[in-house]
């Protein structure tokens, strides 16, 4: 099988979808900026690891590069990514604001211009960016994630169309909130401007980084093979509330 490459894999949803993956036979490459965790990630699932930064149009084109003429590219999870502040708009660091879109928005536009030549020209494979339900609502004092998720959102869909009926696939995932160290630092964040308990006003529990590989898994996978342009919502039904 061609090999998937997965961003952010040392994260914690990254990780999880590196193993979910690997279990489904695909060769794992696991990348991040974290190259020490994301080996020990590569290790744990019998992939391998590369330390890679998204935002690095070089480094993004070399891996791209790399991993076709090695293994041939399957699939492309575009999951790095950062939550930045949590601050009123009025009070929003810029350079905040430029980090979270560069890791967030420009991370995704480096990987699907480097992947997507290689795909179309073989006429197979699938790009899965892990967007937010912040890619389709709004919410209070996330302005940067908020603003990059929508962003993530709007690319997909520029992709979707460009490759529709070429045998490749572009969809987005959109969890809701899910049992990770990202969505306690909005939380605390939140506690923190808010003073009270406002943040887990959610009616639906939190999800696991599993659903989150679970909806990766399907998307890459032949079963998938009439989604495109997708927008996959895994939030056990908080967004429709
Ligand atoms: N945790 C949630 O509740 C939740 C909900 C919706 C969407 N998401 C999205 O899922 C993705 C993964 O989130 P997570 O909760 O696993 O977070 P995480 O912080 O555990 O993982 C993110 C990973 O991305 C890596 N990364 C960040 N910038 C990078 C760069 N420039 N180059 C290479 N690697 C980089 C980090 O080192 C980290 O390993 C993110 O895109 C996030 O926005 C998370």
């Amino acid at each position: 099988m061609t090999a998937a490459i997965v961003t952010g894999g040392a994260g914690e949803i990254g990780a999880a979808v590196g193993r979910r993956l690997a279990r489904d036979g695909w060769t794992v490459v696991v990348v991040d900026r974290a190259g020490d965790v994301a080996a020990r990630v590569a290790t744990e699932i019998g992939g391998e690891a590369r330390q890679v930064d998204t935002t690095d149009r070089e480094q993004v084109e070399a891996l791209v590069r790399d991993v076709v003429d090695r293994h041939g590219l399957g699939a492309l999870v575009n999951n790095a990514g950062i939550e930045g502040a949590v601050r009123p708009l009025g009070d929003y660091p810029e350079d905040v604001f430029e980090g979270v879109m560069r890791t967030n928005v420009h991370s995704v536009f480096l990987g699907l211009r480097a992947a997507l030549p290689h795909l179309m020209e073989r006429g197979s494979g699938v790009i899965v960016n892990v967007a937010s339900t912040s890619g389709i609502r709004g919410r209070a004092n996330l302005a940067g994630y908020v603003a990059s998720k929508h962003a993530v959102v709007g690319l997909t869909k520029v992709a979707a169309l460009e490759v529709a009926g070429t045998g490749v696939r572009v969809n987005a995932v959109l969890p809701g909130p899910i049992e990770t160290r990202m969505i306690r630092a909005i939380n605390d964040g939140t506690h923190a401007l808010a003073g009270a308990e406002v943040a887990r006003a959610a009616t639906v529990p939190y999800g696991r980084v599993e659903d989150v590989a679970a909806a990766v898994a399907h998307l890459v996978s032949p079963d998938a093979r009439h989604l495109n342009g997708a927008e996959y919502v895994v939030d056990g039904g908080s967004t429709v509330a």
